[in-house]
């Protein structure tokens, strides 16, 4: 396997050989087809970010919408976090369901989002741990193989993938991710089914809030029609391509505008507090509890006045799992507590001495190593920095659109 590893690092792979290396992958393991609930079932992929709690907008808009959503997550590892870490910090919520407690709920609420079993795709398991062993990881059909295969293992009617793109995601280039979009793509047309993938910013930090119990209280803010925007259009723009490809929307345009007004409109907060407390978590003053201090506080300052220019996602990614809320190895436990506030937006003015961050940390030892590399994420420069766009293109079975 190695050597094939390495074959395919040299000279690739072609749609054809892609889309046979996912199905023997997917087939490793069990398949999940749901019964007909009597509306579309969609799923969605992220390649990771830092503050990327898309999911837990996503879920809700689109089950307010009539579709419904069975996503299989795993746990966060190194700079980005995981759903499920970030689902876990909810007190009482069960990250394991088996399939038939799966395929109820569905059923029932309209959304699950459980932890992937063992049993799904084990063969990726095997072979990424040969990938990193040879240092074959970064080919865009193997990568493409590794998700689809895990992807394909519940059988939906619509997937759509957030390809982050810049310095705290996978793809470091926006030429990285469209590489891996294609492929995951032709995989899809191959089996005929519907995929699409957006490519959006990952060279900051998306959302204010770093870190598991924190995000799940910004996604609350973000689902009652407040808090950040780049999370709203990354999660308005992905329901939009879900219900359009589920063919409830046929203009363009019409799922943006349905998906957005399920967030006023408190529909989304409905079905989001249906999906917790289906899966045994308790609501009860959920924003206020998840946002308790840590066991240490700290801030991160300005050092001189000017514009902040920059925030980079993998420093601040980094300073958070330092702080407590990422682990290193499979098997470290993280601080639902711990994180990373940012307090200043990119662009504005600061003064020497400013607040541009608060870190959460679980000790004092981590709270200090957090604010030093934290430090190092911001830039204050003379001027405002361009503007960089969150959305970067989606492609579809048909083409680029921008
Ligand atoms: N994530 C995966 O699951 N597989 C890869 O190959 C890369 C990122």
């Amino acid at each position: 396997m190695s050597a094939f590893l390495m074959a395919t690092w040299f000279r690739g792979l072609t749609a054809t050989e892609t889309l046979a290396l996912t199905l023997a992958m997917r087939d490793s393991g069990d398949v999940l087809r749901l019964p007909d609930l009597g509306r579309p079932l969609v799923d969605k992929h992220s390649t990771g970010g830092v503050g990327d709690k898309v999911t837990l907008v996503l879920a809700p808009i689109v089950s307010a919408l009539g579709l419904a959503m069975a996503k299989l997550s795993g746990r966060g590892l190194g700079h980005t976090g995981g759903t499920l870490d970030k689902l876990a910090a909810i007190p009482g919520y069960r990250v394991d369901l088996d399939p038939r407690q799966l395929i109820d709920q569905v059923r029932a609420v309209g959304v699950a989002v459980a932890a992937a079993s063992q049993e799904l795709a084990p063969a990726d398991r095997r072979l990424y741990a040969l990938r990193d062993a040879t240092g074959t990881v970064n080919q865009s059909g193997l990568i493409a193989a590794s998700i689809m295969s895990k992807k394909l293992a519940v059988e939906t009617d619509a997937l759509v993938l957030d390809v982050k793109v810049g310095d705290g995601a996978f793809f470091a280039t926006r030429s990285e991710g469209e590489a891996f979009a294609r492929a995951a793509l032709a995989i899809g047309a191959g089996l005929g089914r519907q995929v699409r993938a957006v490519l959006t910013q990952m060279s900051r930090p998306l959302g204010k809030e770093v870190g598991n119990g924190r995000e799940v209280a910004e996604a609350m803010d973000v689902l009652s029609g407040h808090g950040p925007r780049d999370v709203a259009t990354v999660a308005v723009t992905l329901a939009a391509n879900l219900v359009e490809m589920a063919g409830g929307s046929q203009a363009a345009g019409d799922g943006a505008k349905q998906a957005a007004a399920t967030l006023g409109g408190g529909q989304a907060m409905e079905h989001f507090e249906r999906w917790i407390t289906a899966q045994g978590g308790q609501l009860g003053g959920l924003a206020a509890r998840l946002r308790q201090p840590a066991q240490a506080e700290g801030r991160i300052l300005a050092d001189r006045s000017g514009f902040l220019a920059s925030v980079s996602a993998l420093k601040i990614g980094q300073a958070a799992a330092l702080a407590g809320a990422g682990r290193s190895r499979k098997e470290d436990a993280v601080d639902p507590r711990a994180g990373i506030t940012l307090v200043a937006e990119l662009g504005q003015a600061v003064r020497s001495g400013e607040t541009l961050a608060r870190v959460h940390a679980s000790d004092p030892d981590r709270l200090a190593q957090a604010q030093h590399l934290g430090a190092s994420a911001f830039q204050v420069a003379d001027g405002p920095p361009d503007d960089e766009p969150l959305l970067l293109g989606t492609l579809s079975q048909g083409g680029m659109n921008p």
